[in-house]
């Protein structure tokens, strides 16, 4: 029998050459086309990002003009949609919606999937870049039974998502501006993370020459599961369920026991083995919004307690376990009154550039093949057929 090198969790395989993203686990350090996150967070905005990671430069103004442009112009989404998102139960969680919803965009918009043409192949980034907030949106309109609010292309992307998120037709929505600053630097932490979870899903799925929107909507399918996007509402459940400092401890005691499943939510990364520097930008934006906001929250000060504690504890020290991009970013979300089942999908509106310039590289690699891993087979040796009335 064969024989493949095993490397469970592909811990130690890179499966493919990139040049969007590079990260230093042990230094801390990360880099979208070279530049260092802590610059484009400062200095930066998510659209501007954006177009750095999916054409490889900074745009010129007159370039990042045309950009923001094309993307405010495709913002709407096809009106179909909303008779599409009708079938879906009142109660379903909004990342399933997405899941139906970004696979569904295949079916309206297959004049843009010939994914051998450069120009579908921007279309269709331009397309899932610029409907994601509306989809987003919708996909909470929904839960709640409110009507869907349309994009306004004056606003600007984070501004936009805030103004589908919470107008109502009886009444215009206020945007702070100390919100919508905070939603884009967020979206920027989280644009592209090289070959993770649903970034390599993504590649896997449009390696087979799926549609971008197809391959996309695996990828939402992917970030959903705890251990990957869905940490950051596991995150705000587990910090409830602490309560309060004085519980720290025996969550602790837990997370260190090796007969418990319990995991520090928001803790520990496969590559970071230092401090995630999305997270350091994230806690001190978590600090500020909330001495802005309400000046105190009590989960804001479990989450920092349980930081200090777990950084001097052995267990953590010795398995080099840090908190992570999830571990402050829904103290933000719950500051500027998002709901716990949109986390998640905030994270998939600021992934959603680093997955199709993912996808965009992998489709216009000449040497690209189809994503097939092999595997060391240990079930039965071949063995004949039983008749089931001869079976045991
Ligand atoms: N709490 C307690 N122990 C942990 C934790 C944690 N959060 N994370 C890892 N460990 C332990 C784990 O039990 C293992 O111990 P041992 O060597 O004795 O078996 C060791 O550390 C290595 O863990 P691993 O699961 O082999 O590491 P991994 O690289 O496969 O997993 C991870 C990385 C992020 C899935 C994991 O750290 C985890 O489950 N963290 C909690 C969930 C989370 O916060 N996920 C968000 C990740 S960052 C954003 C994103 O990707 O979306």
């Amino acid at each position: 029998m064969n024989l493949f090198t095993y490397d469970p969790g592909y811990k130690s395989t890179a499966s493919c050459e990139s040049k969007i993203t590079y990260i230093d686990g042990d230094e801390g350090i990360l880099l979208y086309r070279g530049y260092p996150i802590e610059q484009l967070a400062e200095k930066s905005n998510f659209l501007e990002v954006c177009y750095l990671i999916f054409y490889g430069e900074l745009p010129t103004q007159e370039q990042y003009e045309e950009f923001v442009y094309v993307i405010k112009h495709h913002s709407m989404v096809h009106e179909g949609f909303r008779d599409f998102i009708n079938g879906f139960r009142r109660d379903a969680h909004p990342m399933a919606i997405m899941v139906g919803m970004v696979g569904a965009m295949s079916a309206f918009y297959h004049d843009s999937t010939d994914i051998t043409n450069p120009s579908h192949q921007e279309i269709s980034a331009h397309r899932l870049l610029a409907k994601i907030p509306t989809i987003a949106a919708m996909s909470y309109k929904y839960t709640i039974g409110q009507p869907f609010i349309y994009p306004r292309n004056d606003l600007g992307y984070a501004e936009n998502f805030l103004h589908m998120m919470y107008a109502v037709p009886a009444e215009p929505y206020h945007i702070d501006p100390l919100y919508a600053k905070a939603l884009d630097l967020i979206l920027i932490l989280h644009a592209d993370h090289e070959q993770n979870a649903s970034a390599s899903t993504v590649r896997l799925a449009g390696s087979s020459g799926a549609n971008p929107f197809a391959a996309a909507s695996a990828g939402i399918g992917c970030l959903w599961g705890a251990a990957h996007g869905g940490a950051n509402e596991a995150v705000i459940r587990m910090l409830e369920k602490i309560g309060s400092a004085n519980h720290i401890p025996e969550f602790i005691a837990r997370a260190k026991d090796k007969d418990d499943s319990f995991r520090l939510m928001g803790f520990g990364h496969r590559v970071y083995k230092h401090y995630d520097p999305r997270a350091k930008i994230i806690r001190k934006m978590a600090i500020d919004i909330i001495n802005k906001t309400s000046g105190n929250d009590p989960l804001l000060n479990i989450a920092m307690k349980l930081e200090e504690i777990a950084l001097t504890d052995e267990y953590f020290i010795e398995k080099k376990l840090y908190p992570n991009v999830d571990f402050y970013s829904g103290i933000i979300y719950k500051a500027l009154g998002i709901p716990t089942s949109m986390f998640t999908v905030i994270f998939v509106m600021g992934r959603m550039i680093g997955w199709i310039a993912q996808w965009r590289e992998m489709i216009q690699d000449p040497e690209r093949v189809i994503g097939r891993p092999r595997q060391n087979y240990i079930g039965h040796a071949s063995r004949d057929f039983v008749p089931i009335d001869e079976r045991k």
